[in-house]
């Protein structure tokens, strides 16, 4: 079956980069001059995704405002005959089909995915981590969404990583098929150091089934208090099995400081408007190191 829904939770306290995601949700902090939201909205676009739904709480009114329409600012755009920028203005409000909900308390991942459940019905459906960038040739989750369709079963976006970044994310049971794919057995949320299985962690995105809100809606509580998504997906795959999809692609954490710095300079160097100018100030830079 085709996937056709999108969701996006971005409903996360952001604690790891405060003071900054105080006011501002963390899915609006830029990389150069557009909120790191707006590429995983182009993402899922870009991957034949056709209605998205957006995980909010209270104080993230800015992702929302930022794909309405602004009819004061667009007024005065047409006025001064700016029509290039009016243009890139009322894209970003006609880019997709948006929905929003809210998650009342943050409750984890889980918790997030389990608000879209009357959104999403019976219909398979991706999930774009709202803090994770990938940059690739194709997108990420029209790889997954490429998987999901040849194998009907769930599909994770895994990359290997190291210990420190294990214990932080989560390890799984893998078994090579072919080229970058591999079938998932089991998985484990924050592994102890004896619980790691393999070194390959889920990055950002997932392809589900809807069968895994009634196994959410079972699933305890798990780590740090939390409902767990990898909880869930660890019985779906000791059930039906899952694919992992090593995908290509490079992954920024938006969620971190050092992430937003990271993905800031590279797709700085790439910006047709200040490439040149901020390659050689970087030399510069460096250079005085
Ligand atoms: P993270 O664990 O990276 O987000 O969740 P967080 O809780 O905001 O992070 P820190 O540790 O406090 O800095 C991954 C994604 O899931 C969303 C987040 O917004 C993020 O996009 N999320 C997380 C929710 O929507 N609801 C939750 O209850 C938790």
């Amino acid at each position: 079956m085709k996937v056709q829904k999108a969701i996006i939770p971005a409903a996360g306290l952001g604690t790891r980069v405060l003071p900054a995601s105080k006011s501002i949700p963390k899915e609006m902090l830029h990389i150069v001059d557009r909120p790191a939201i707006q590429y995983i909205v182009e993402e899922a676009v870009s991957s034949g995704i056709t209605e998205i739904m957006i995980i909010t709480s209270r104080g993230k009114k800015a992702v929302e405002d930022y794909f309405d329409r602004s009819p004061e600012l667009e007024s005065v755009l047409l006025k001064k005959g700016d029509l290039e920028k009016y243009e890139e203005i009322m894209k970003i409000s006609n880019m997709a089909n948006i929905l929003y909900v809210r998650q009342k308390e943050t409750r984890g991942l889980g918790d997030a995915i389990l608000c879209a459940k009357s959104f999403v019905g019976s219909e398979p459906f991706a999930v774009l981590y709202g803090d994770d960038i990938i940059k690739s040739k194709c997108p990420v989750c029209k790889q997954l969404c490429d998987a999901y369709e040849e194998f009907n079963l769930g599909v994770v976006g895994i990359k290997k990583v190291t210990k420190e970044q294990i214990k932080k994310y989560s390890s799984m049971n893998v078994d090579f098929i072919r080229d970058n794919l591999f079938k998932i057995t089991d998985m484990i949320e924050k592994p102890r150091e004896d619980q790691i299985m393999s070194m390959y962690s889920i990055l950002g995105r997932c392809v589900l089934p809807p069968e895994i809100f009634s196994i959410l809606e079972n699933t305890p509580v798990g780590v740090g208090g939390e409902l767990q998504l990898t909880d869930a997906m660890k019985k779906l795959a000791q059930i039906d099995g899952m694919i992992g999809v090593d995908f290509v692609g490079k992954r920024y954490d938006m969620g971190s400081k050092l992430g937003i710095i990271q993905a800031n300079v590279e797709f700085a160097l790439e910006h047709e408007e200040i490439k040149d100018e901020f390659r050689l100030y970087l030399k510069g830079f460096l250079g005085d190191l």
